[in-house]
């Protein structure tokens, strides 16, 4: 049980590599299941959901190493078609094994994932797709069982919604469906498109991916392969919202800028300075942030809903006023209550909320999901005295080293036992040199 103590009001500033995307590499991992051989993906970020993700793995009787950022997975003695149910509570994308596990196995059962801290997250559009594909899938309670015992038969496949994760398991399933398969009204992600490369290394041949129509030609044999996880789009969109928030200077490399594309302008037509070239953004915000047109979440290329927490964070300690309309999930303003706690001026109506910025300052606030934990230290960060943030199990499926990362930054953020209310350090997790200026407001720092 740990914490983090951040004092803000210090600019960021420095050059650093984003981590591989999460939302990337639980698909991928789940694609190396699809070939009886063995598969090496790098720039594998150390998250709890790859852990989840490889403990899984493991018990389907896949051998699992990781080496630094590189995990090796040998799918060829795969022996089970189940997935226990503590490993699917532990994260509800193990879903995505469904079309996997059909594909290669021929049948799948695990427990369904239910609904998660975002809201509810029904798995109808999975569900229809693999039917849609020749699966016969059965619900016990709160079990599932698949079976494919008249085989899996590529299809037309209509998507109501652009899901990724349907998108995802359908794209997974067909691979290991006799013919072609055309999925309509596919989710257009910059993971899918990783998906799609991955897949095709493997020997499946799939193109179209990033648009609204995918295909899939099924029943190639196929091998292991190599591959280099995407960057997170996400992670760097919080980096970039972190110095937003703080003020400063950084340099992010190993993302591709066009696929944060709808973040980048927010940023800019908040006042930050951008300049991208190559696989590298260069970002500068010397003002406090001010409001901005209104921010609607949508599926890709629209501005991303697991952004839409932590840009709110930025433009909450800056001046102006902007609207957001969350339309992905239902429960998707919880950190707003704590960024209340800091001080923030939000009101939230029904998928609406109007943020007008003002100062922030430190309290203690916790973390309601992975984003909204987030955007709690992106508020920190540019908020005046101390915060700190709890429940950090929630920031640690999706962040590698949060804190290291913004140490390298500059940012004067510790790691604490959640008891530590003496104001004594006891116990500190890791060792921290002591910030070098006094914790002064962020704009008078520039
Ligand atoms: N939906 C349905 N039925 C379905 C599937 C989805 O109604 O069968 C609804 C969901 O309830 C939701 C909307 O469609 O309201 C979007 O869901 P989608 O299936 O696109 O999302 P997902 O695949 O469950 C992925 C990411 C999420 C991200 C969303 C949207 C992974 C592992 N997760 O979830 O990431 O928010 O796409 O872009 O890829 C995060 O990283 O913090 C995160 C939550």
């Amino acid at each position: 049980m740990s914490m983090y103590e951040i004092q803000g009001g210090r600019p960021l500033g420095g050059r650093l590599r984003v981590q591989g995307a999460k939302n990337s590499v639980l698909p991928l991992l789940a694609a190396a299941l699809l070939a009886p051989g063995q598969s090496v993906i790098h720039n594998c970020p150390d998250l709890s959901d790859v852990s989840a993700t490889l403990d899984i793995l493991a018990l389907l009787g896949c051998r699992v190493a990781r080496e630094g950022e590189t995990v090796t997975v040998d799918a060829a003695a795969l022996s089970g078609s189940a997935i226990p149910e503590r490993l699917m509570r532990e994260m509800r994308s193990s879903v995505i094994f469904l079309g996997a596990l059909l594909a290669r196995t021929g049948s799948a059962r695990l427990c369904y994932p239910g609904g998660c801290e975002l809201g509810p997250r029904p798995i109808d559009l999975h569900l229809a797709a693999l039917r849609g594909l020749g699966a016969e899938i059965r619900e016990n309670g709160e079990c599932l069982t698949c079976t494919a015992g008249r085989g899996l038969r590529g299809a037309r496949i209509h998507l109501p919604f652009p899901s990724v994760g349907a998108t995802e398991n359908a794209m997974l399933c067909a691979c290991g469906a006799q013919g072609v398969t055309t999925l309509v009204g596919a989710a257009r992600e910059p993971e899918i498109v990783d998906l799609e490369r991955f897949l095709n290394k493997l020997g499946a041949r799939v193109s179209g991916a990033g648009t609204p129509v995918v295909t899939i030609e099924g029943g190639h044999p196929l091998h292991g392969a190599e591959h280099t996880v995407m960057g997170d789009r996400i992670v760097a969109s919080t980096w970039l919202c972190a110095c937003g928030a703080a003020g400063g200077e950084i340099v992010l490399t190993g993302v591709e800028p066009s696929s944060l594309d709808t973040v980048l302008s927010c940023l800019e037509q908040a006042g930050g300075e951008l300049e991208c070239r190559g696989e590298e953004i260069r970002f500068r915000s010397t003002k406090p942030l001010r409001g901005i047109p209104p921010v609607h979440t949508a599926p890709y290329p629209g501005f991303p809903t697991d952004a839409q927490a932590i840009l709110m964070a930025a433009l909450a300690g800056g001046r102006g006023q902007t609207l957001f309309v969350e339309n992905m999930f239902e429960s998707r303003y919880r950190h707003v209550a704590q960024l209340q706690r800091l001080g923030a001026d939000i009101r939230v109506w029904g998928r609406s909320a109007v943020v007008t910025g003002c100062p922030l300052y430190g309290q203690r606030v916790e973390s309601t999901d992975l984003r909204g934990g987030a955007a709690l230290v992106v508020a920190a960060l540019g908020a005046e005295g101390t915060t700190q943030v709890t429940q950090l199990s929630h920031i640690r499926r999706g962040y590698q080293d949060m804190e290291g990362t913004l140490r390298q930054l500059g940012a004067d953020i510790r790691l604490l036992p959640t008891n530590r209310d003496t104001g004594e350090d006891h116990g500190i997790c890791e060792t921290q040199p002591k910030a070098k200026t006094p914790p002064q407001p962020a704009w008078r720092a520039l």
